[in-house]
């Protein structure tokens, strides 16, 4: 599988979908999930982006087990992740969440590359898989909210 990485451009409206629950089923379920997730978010942990995330431990095990939730519920699984939305549509409030940092298109494309090495390990109907991607893809681009660095080195390679 590839893991296409496409360029985020700034304004640009972006179109994305959600993952199939073919995804939720093909990762295990909601123990699955967890398992992927953790697995990416100790990949996280030791990137060149842990400094967007919590240093202490706890703290940065609270995001861990709140981005599994996420994923659990957004790929169709059962609705875990609601409390904390507080009635907000969950893409508005996720593209929210990330408000509070300022990420470039650079620690974008890290955070894919972490998602990819974790998704590495698994072997699945690679449909399902490139589906699951195509999500990270897209809705990443939301993410990114500083695009000052005009000088940046090209990210993508
Ligand atoms: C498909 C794209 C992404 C999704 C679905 C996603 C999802 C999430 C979720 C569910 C949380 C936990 C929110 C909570 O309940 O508190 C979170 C937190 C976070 N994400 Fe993302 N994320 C994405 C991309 C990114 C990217 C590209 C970065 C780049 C650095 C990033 C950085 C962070 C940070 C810094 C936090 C919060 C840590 C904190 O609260 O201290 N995310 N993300």
């Amino acid at each position: 599988m590839k893991y296409t990485i496409t360029p985020t451009v700034e304004g640009e409206e972006v179109d994305f979908k959600n993952p199939s629950p073919e995804f939720f089923k093909a990762v295990g379920g909601e123990e699955g999930m967890r398992e992927l997730m953790y697995s990416f978010y100790e990949i996280i942990y030791t990137s060149n982006i842990n400094n967007f995330f919590p240093q202490d431990k706890e703290e940065f095990d609270k995001i861990k087990v709140k981005n599994t939730k996420f994923f659990v519920q957004l790929c169709g699984g059962p609705k875990v992740y609601e409390e904390e939305t507080g009635g907000r549509d969950l893409d508005t409030y996720m593209i929210r969440v990330h408000d509070d940092f300022s990420i470039p298109e650079k620690a974008r494309v890290e955070w894919l590359g972490c998602m990819r090495e974790a998704l590495k390990n698994y072997d699945m109907d690679e449909e399902i898989k490139a589906d699951f991607w195509d999500y990270c893809d897209k809705f990443s681009k939301l993410t990114v909210n500083q695009f000052e660095d005009k000088r940046e080195f090209n990210p993508y390679h």
